[in-house]
């Protein structure tokens, strides 16, 4: 059982704890990894992009901890497994897991090519990576017997059907992320380990930049708060689902998105 806290001390920190994020090279898990860097925790950054893995490097080592990048593409199953035994060599046990890699698509279905190339591509990073993390990142957390905590970067779109960009691989996958977050906690839970997601709208990534002007301005004009988020905020989020202040809660999808889908 997780033990639950006694006071608000230290009730959000993450000091020693060691944590590994996908795609924490850059975007929102770069957010999360600073933002858990800032808070105590060691971290593993797991992507494709070495350059851009020592940059994020150059900038975590402020913090004081052990931060170490490893090669993975999270759609490929062996690759997951290579890199969870060069964790598990490098920093020991994995207290944390960010399933946060991910890509999207515009376009509608049927305008895809003849062989749904966005459809598998979407689904192979955002579902299939997150599934192939946690079995082989879970498995670790489990055979250490300390419990853990896995929370899985879903999106708003999992809840919503978005009418400025058409998207449907990106809001089924998403989707389904939400729903092996909820599998998962109750799978996990004998374990001590609790499993919850987080349901990001529109942050100043990348991933967002594809985004035309007057797109961005009728955003911003539909959201309660008025304004993109900014990755540092969603990792704060993190920090709070992997820190024993979150201890008895599990199986959760929190919506951090300035109240876009209030009002749409
Ligand atoms: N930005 C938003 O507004 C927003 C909103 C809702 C949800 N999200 C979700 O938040 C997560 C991060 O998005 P972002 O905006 O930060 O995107 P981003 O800036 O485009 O970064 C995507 C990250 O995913 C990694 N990645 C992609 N495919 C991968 C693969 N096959 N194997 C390993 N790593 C892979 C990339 O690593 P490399 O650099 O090595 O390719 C990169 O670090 C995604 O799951 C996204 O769906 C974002």
């Amino acid at each position: 059982m997780i033990a639950p806290i006694k006071s608000m001390k230290d009730a959000f920190r993450l000091d020693g704890k060691n944590a590994v994020i996908t795609g924490g090279n850059r975007g929102l898990g770069f957010g999360i990894a600073t933002a858990m860097a800032e808070s105590g925790a060691n971290v593993a950054i797991l992507c494709r992009d070495r350059a851009k893995a020592a940059e994020a490097l150059a900038e975590l080592r402020q913090y004081g901890g052990k931060y170490a990048a490893f090669d993975c593409d999270v759609t490929d199953l062996k690759s997951v497994r290579a890199a969870a035994a060069a964790v598990k060599k490098d920093f020991g046990d994995v207290d944390i897991l960010v399933n946060n890699a991910g890509v999207s698509c515009v376009s509608e279905l049927l305008d895809m090519d003849e062989e749904l190339t966005d459809w598998y591509n979407v689904v192979n990073t955002d579902l299939n990576g997150t599934v192939h993390m946690t079995y082989e990142f879970g498995k670790l957390m489990r055979d250490a017997g300390k419990g853990g905590a896995i929370i899985n970067i879903a999106s708003n779109a999992a809840l919503i059907v978005n009418k400025t960009q058409a998207m449907s691989p990106y809001s089924c996958a998403k989707a389904a992320v939400a729903h092996f977050t909820h599998c998962m906690a109750v799978e996990l839970g004998k374990y001590d380990i609790r499993v919850n997601a987080i349901a990001p709208g529109f942050f100043n990534t990348e991933l967002s930049k594809f985004i035309p002007p007057d797109m961005f301005t009728y955003i911003n004009n539909q959201m309660p708060l008025g304004r993109f988020g900014e990755p540092i905020e969603v990792g704060a989020l993190a920090v709070y689902l992997a820190s024993p202040a979150s201890a008895q809660m599990t199986g959760t999808l929190q919506v951090i998105d300035g109240g876009y889908i209030l009002s749409i």
